[in-house]
């Protein structure tokens, strides 16, 4: 019998997972085959909204009992090997590939080997009992994940740098008007966080000729100034127009983007978010806005996702809103991460990325 990867996909695509897997000796399948429609996790009472479409809900429905008696699968092409697409018992699971998993999930799979994070940030696998004790989690480090989010702020980086949204408001009110344009190299881009996205991002940014400066909690050598740990960041701040936050959540980070963090950039910066909600407090963004501190807001992530309808970011001239959709992990790039860690675990030799729960990322 060949071992079994487990899915938990926001984006649920299980026949791109299944031709991502398709020449590799795995069987694949979906999250469902083991748990159902819920989420293997302890109960509780979610609102059971789960993911829907291309979002990345919070999927927090009643839990399935995990007893192998999940609901059949779906037969669009997400399972392989011997034991045809119904339900899997739980003990044959090897793998698991996943996102937000409920608490007590993953416990639920006694033969468990590895945990592959299908996002890059570790934060929805830190909760309190979501990781079964012993078992290595990998982080996701992609190309394409990597790429797709240079591609998001290069472009909010430059729709800003261009004016574009005032334009676009001109626009609205077929005024013709010149705007003053600035050089790239004049324009100061400050990033939040140089890792894997934020290193990426910087050097994207930088051949384009924008005064790229970065901000990590040890120093770098990449090229760009580099500013490291707490006590730097107001000087980060100060030289910073636009200001890109790539970091992840953790309990040094939560609140980076707060009124006092605001009022050390320029007047006229504008912000864009790509880490996660928990980074921005939003009553300050909104606050620095309407004073005209801050120029405009990009927004990937949000403290609830989906964002209430009846949030005022949604409907603020200056706020560009996508529903977490900065970067997705696409099957037929990370499948190649996740198999050249199977292989390596087959091997007996070392796996990684390993998320790193202590220091939180
Ligand atoms: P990474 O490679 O782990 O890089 C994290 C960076 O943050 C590192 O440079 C790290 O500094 C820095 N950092 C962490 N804590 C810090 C602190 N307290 N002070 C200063 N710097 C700190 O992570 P990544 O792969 O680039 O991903 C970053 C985040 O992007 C993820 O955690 C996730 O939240 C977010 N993300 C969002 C989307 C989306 O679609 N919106 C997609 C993917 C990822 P050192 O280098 O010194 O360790
Ligand atoms: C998405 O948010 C990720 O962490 O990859």
């Amino acid at each position: 019998m060949p071992e079994v990867l487990l899915i938990k996909d926001y984006a649920q695509q299980p026949a791109a997972w299944a031709a991502a897997f398709a020449d590799f000796d795995l069987e694949v399948r979906d999250w469902d085959a083991v748990f159902g429609g819920g989420d293997g996790g302890d109960g509780g009472d979610g609102d059971g909204d789960g993911v829907d479409g291309d979002g990345r809900g919070d999927g927090d429905g009643d839990g399935g009992d995990g007893d192998g008696d999940g609901v059949d699968g779906d037969g669009d092409g997400d399972s392989r090997g011997g034991r045809g697409a119904g339900a899997l018992a739980p003990a044959e699971i090897d793998y698991a590939l996943v996102w937000q998993p409920a608490p007590g999930a993953l416990a639920r799979l006694p033969n468990l080997k590895l945990i592959f994070s299908l996002g890059a940030g570790i934060d929805h696998l830190a909760g309190d009992g979501v990781l079964p004790p012993g078992v290595p989690v990998l982080r996701m480090v992609d190309a394409q994940l990597t790429a797709g989010m240079t591609e998001y702020v290069v472009y909010h980086a430059l729709r800003f740098h261009r004016a574009m949204p005032a334009y676009e408001a001109q626009q609205r009110r077929a005024e013709w008007r010149l705007l003053p344009q600035v050089a790239a190299a004049e324009r100061r881009i400050g990033i939040l966080g140089l890792g894997v996205l934020g290193g990426a991002a910087a050097r994207a940014l930088a051949t384009l000729n924008f005064d790229v400066a970065g901000w990590s909690r040890g120093p770098k050598d990449l090229g760009i100034p580099s500013f490291a740990g707490a006590g730097e960041l107001p000087a980060l701040l100060a030289r910073t127009d636009i200001l890109v936050c790539l970091l992840p959540l953790t309990a040094a980070t939560a609140g980076i983007l707060c009124a006092a963090n605001f009022a050390r950039l320029p007047a006229g910066a504008c912000v864009i978010n790509a880490g996660r909600g928990g980074h921005l407090l939003e009553a300050d963004l909104l606050d620095a806005l309407e004073r005209g501190h801050l120029a405009g807001a990009a927004l990937d992530v949000f403290a609830n996702e989906p964002l209430p309808p009846g949030n005022p970011l949604w409907s603020h001239p200056r706020v560009a809103i996508t529903p977490h959709a900065a970067s997705k992990t696409l099957p037929a790039s990370s499948a190649r991460h996740v198999i050249d860690n199977i292989r390596r675990f087959r091997a007996g030799r070392p796996v990684g990325p390993l998320a790193d729960f202590a220091r939180g990322y």
